[in-house]
């Protein structure tokens, strides 16, 4: 069995705001078993980055525990940083220096000796694509780009935890798929990950498990495909072209399925479980039985009815948010 490098325990955390106090986590507990990725999924103001700052040692919980590799991050913050690499929201980059100056100087930050640093930097700008940009000034780079070099700054110790708080938002799809990749490749080699995101399937593509977050608290977790078995099965649905059909069909259909179809005028709806046999398989048996079919689809089950079913809405559009960090990233 993997130990779980990560333990938060009960962890509460108020920030005062106005005179007042905004609960910004309410007893959080979250696990991350070594070599595995978690995603922290959440809308805005859910609590992500205070989750990690709090993880990452930058910021204290008022109550409640954290646990890295075995150690108190609240009582030994520098044992725990030392296995810690993080890459925040908003990408942290020295726009006079050129991105080898910056991969450097981090290094050095993490104690590495400076021919160690050098080369380091040297191999993680090729990792990322960012090799023919190593010496121009960041002041020059792409939102992309400065994502990028956080996240090599991040790698640069070789920590054992990688934490990324929505690596992704602000990128374009390129972006993202590559971001994605070097996700993907740091768990080959053994690192752990916890990830914050907004995208629901980015959770779904990325995360061993997930922590469904929203006002501070969690409210769902376990793996994309229990999430969704929590809300219920795939549906296939079919409408058939003639009312008299309809009962013929919705007995056909309900033998194939896993429950009692739901019938709205020419459309009938039932749970299923192999979808995509399902489809083919309904077909054939209705075209057998002589009932003319006018449209047959599937509705996979997503993460975005995960949250519907769960907090009543999905989370709202980031269109604004995005282009805030776009125009912070200019
Ligand atoms: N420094 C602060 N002072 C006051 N309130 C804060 C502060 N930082 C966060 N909050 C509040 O705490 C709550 C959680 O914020 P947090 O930044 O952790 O959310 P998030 O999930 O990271 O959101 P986003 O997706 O927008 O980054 C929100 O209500 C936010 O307004
Ligand atoms: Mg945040």
């Amino acid at each position: 069995m993997t130990a779980a490098l990560v333990e938060m325990r009960d962890v509460v955390k108020h920030y005062r705001s106005n005179g007042g106090r905004v609960c910004a986590l309410n007893g959080v507990d979250l696990d991350i078993e070594a070599g595995t990725i978690l995603g922290v999924l959440g809308p805005n103001g859910a609590g992500k980055t205070t989750t990690v700052r709090i993880l990452t040692t930058l910021l204290r919980p008022d109550s409640g525990s954290v646990r890295v590799a075995g150690h108190d991050a609240l009582a030994a913050p520098g044992l725990v940083r030392k296995r810690i690499g993080v890459s925040g929201q908003y990408a942290a980059v020295d726009e006079n220096l050129t991105g080898f100056e910056n991969l450097r100087m981090v290094g050095r930050l993490y104690g590495l000796r400076k021919k160690e640093a050098s080369e380091r930097a040297r191999e993680l700008l090729e990792d990322f694509a960012l090799s023919d940009a190593a010496d121009r000034r960041c002041g020059g780079y792409s939102g992309g780009m400065r994502r990028r070099l956080d996240l090599a700054g991040a790698l640069i110790g070789r920590p054992e935890l990688v934490v990324l708080d929505e690596p992704t938002t602000g990128l374009d799809p390129i972006g993202r798929a590559d971001m994605w990749s070097v996700v993907r490749r740091l768990v080959a080699d053994g690192t752990t990950v916890l990830l914050t995101t907004q995208y629901l399937e980015e959770a779904d593509q990325l995360a061993d498990r997930i922590v469904v977050v929203a006002r501070g608290e969690v409210i769902a977790r376990g793996t994309a495909a229990e999430l969704k078995a929590s809300v219920g099965a795939d549906k296939l649905c079919v409408t058939v072209q003639q009312a008299e059909a309809v009962s013929r069909a919705a007995r056909i259909l309900e033998s194939l399925s896993l429950g009692t179809p739901d019938i709205d005028d020419r459309d009938i709806t039932v749970p299923v479980a192999d979808s995509t046999r399902s489809l083919a398989e309904a077909v054939s048996e209705l075209v057998r039985a002589g009932v003319d079919v006018e449209d047959a689809a599937l509705h996979r089950t997503t993460l975005d009815d995960v949250f519907m079913s769960i907090t009543g809405a999905i989370p709202e559009p980031l269109d604004t948010t995005v282009d805030e960090r776009t125009a912070m990233l200019q």
